[in-house]
């Protein structure tokens, strides 16, 4: 069993903080190209400073041909050119600093683009120095070395006429994986991490991160079952963990900086083994376990649609056990993977800004680091996708050629695309009424959502009730009382399909959440043990009569409170 209390957590900076993620595309655009850029970026500091977050988290900003919109890096040194030069960043870290706002990079170094130069090396003969930078292999009987599948669509070998052998690529054939058993490859990727951590930045969220160990034999995967395929056959590989002591003890460990790793396929058995402060590896974890609630796990691309909240319940309780008091938890509800968390976990028809605010405080009151992804402090939603010229993402356009092929029902393919696209979370971000929801002067790169209208972050800000005024309440609120960062969890009715309930503790201090995480009224009864303590409001998402008992309440729809006990 691990430890786990509050007590014994080591405190510091980038567990007290909250991190913000932007998509740059999506984000802002300063020059009407209708993609969003750095100059774009720099515009908006006001608007995160204003939040009240501490770290802001760039998905891929590094010189690509965009395959898969910058997870595809041509040259790890370079800025890609639709947004800007380096210039450009120098300005936008000084213009960050002024505002006491971290940076963190993403670091994509599982795979690099076709297009950078090792690749465009190692392909031109079987003795090149840089061959050894990617996997190659001869097929097998005029087949593929391995029965993997790529992540989008497709083998995950990709036959190369000029030597004749395939390179294993897990993303599109645009992303070739890297050879991390080379070590000239590792300490390639050390000295580029040297170099923007020495301009000053403060961590990593590092890409697919338990991918680059590999099982060097490729051995087969479940073709049927694509989870247990990632879990058990391209994640946690043997070196894994000699790979990243090794980056913490070359570079890592060298700063003062923080670190997320993507953690696909990561169990909840298996995340203390890289976060535990012992070890020496990464700081936290996003795991993905409430992400796939809503999945088939045999394919990753269809699913459900619906989800339990018993289950969700427990995914945080187990992590937030599991973790201890020698690791620490990453807290969110979506990213640019994913449809929008209101969409998702919440009603976005009557309910979109209560359940904005309900699931909004599950992410900032369980211990673990919150992360915000652009637009859901507004409550943006998922976007009505009609066709497939609607679509942007490689994911979806590969995945319908190959059903076109398949002859696959074309309709149910476009369904359930419509539903998990990716590209829900890369719609622009919604910042006034005026055209183009004020995000460019041009034509967007995708779609707009037609709600910009309503949903944007000017006219919440001028609303007293609105969800970013919410989110400001939520993040300070977490400022002033790191009981809701390290303190103790309790959780009461695990089997409610409705209520999320739960004690924070630490010392003295206790904080209680009442959370009713569905689209109907629920009656709650405080637990025994609780009634006869004090209570003082904190904040709630409905008008709450503060002379009212709480013994016993009948919450509305989405209603959330958070008391003190006293
Ligand atoms: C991660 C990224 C995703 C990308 C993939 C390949 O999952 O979050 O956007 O497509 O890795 O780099
Ligand atoms: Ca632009």
């Amino acid at each position: 069993m691990n430890q786990n209390n509050a007590t014994e957590i080591q405190k510091t900076w980038w567990k007290e903080s909250v991190i913000y993620q932007i998509y740059p595309r999506s984000f802002c655009d300063s020059n009407g190209d209708g993609i969003g850029d750095i100059q774009g970026i720099i515009s908006k500091l006001d608007h995160l400073q204003e939040l009240g977050v501490n770290i802001v988290w760039l998905s891929p900003i590094y010189a690509s041909p965009n395959d898969d919109n910058g997870y595809d890096i041509s040259d790890y040194y370079g800025i890609m050119q639709e947004f800007g030069t380096i210039e450009d960043f120098d300005q936008m870290l000084a213009e960050m600093k002024k505002r006491n706002l971290k940076l963190m990079m993403d670091l994509v170094v599982n795979h690099s683009s076709d297009e950078h130069q090792w690749f465009q090396e190692s392909r031109k003969s079987k003795d090149n120095p840089y061959r050894d930078f990617y996997f190659w292999r001869k097929g097998e009987n005029g087949n593929s070395p391995s029965n993997w599948r790529s992540f989008f669509s497709g083998s995950a070998w990709q036959y190369d006429p000029t030597t004749e052998e395939y390179y294993l690529h897990l993303f599109t054939k645009k992303q070739p994986d890297l050879n991390w058993e080379n070590e000239k490859l590792r300490q390639e990727i050390y000295k580029m991490m040297r170099f923007w951590l020495d301009k000053g930045i403060s961590g990593f969220r590092m890409d697919v991160i338990p991918f680059i160990s590999k099982h060097l034999d490729f051995p087969p995967a479940y073709l049927d079952n694509f989870d247990k395929t990632m879990k058990e056959i391209y994640a946690n590989g043997p070196r894994i963990h000699e790979f990243l002591q090794e980056m913490n003890r070359e570079v890592l460990s060298k700063y003062d900086i923080t670190t997320v790793g993507e953690g696909a396929g990561i169990s909840v058995h298996q995340g203390i083994e890289y976060v535990s402060s012992d070890k020496k590896e990464l700081h936290t974890i996003f795991h993905f376990d409430h992400m796939g609630l809503d999945r088939n796990p045999k394919n990753h691309m269809d699913g459900i649609g619906t989800y339990k909240l018993s289950a969700f319940k427990k995914i945080f309780t187990d992590w937030h056990q599991a973790l201890g008091s020698k690791g620490w938890n990453s807290l969110f509800l979506s990213n640019h993977d994913f449809p929008r968390m209101v969409s998702r976990f919440g009603n976005d028809q009557e309910y979109r800004i209560e359940s904005a605010k309900s699931l909004a405080t599950v992410l900032f009151t369980l211990r673990g680091t919150p992360y915000i992804y652009q637009g859901d402090e507004i409550g943006m939603v998922n976007y009505p996708f009609q066709n497939i010229e609607d679509f942007r993402d490689v994911q979806v356009l590969n995945a319908y050629k190959e059903a076109l092929e398949e002859q696959q029902d074309m309709e149910k393919f476009l369904d359930s695309q419509r539903r998990f696209t990716r590209d829900h979370a890369r719609t622009p971000m919604q910042w006034d009424e005026s055209e183009n929801a004020g995000f460019t002067g041009g034509k967007a790169w995708i779609g707009i959502h037609p709600n910009y209208l309503e949903v944007n972050v000017k006219k919440s800000r001028q609303d007293r009730d609105s969800v970013m005024n919410y989110y400001k309440k939520l993040i300070n609120l977490r400022k002033q009382n790191l009981t809701l960062v390290y303190g103790d969890y309790e959780i009461f009715y695990e089997d409610s399909e409705q209520i999320y309930c739960y004690l924070r503790s630490m010392n003295e201090d206790k904080l209680l959440i009442i959370n009713n995480i569905s689209s109907h009224t629920a009656d709650f009864e405080l637990p025994k043990h609780l009634q006869e303590s004090g209570k003082e409001l904190l904040l709630s998402n409905y008008e709450v009569s503060v002379a009212q008992s709480i013994k016993t309440l009948v919450l509305r729809p989405y209603e959330v409170r958070i008391y003190r006990l006293q």
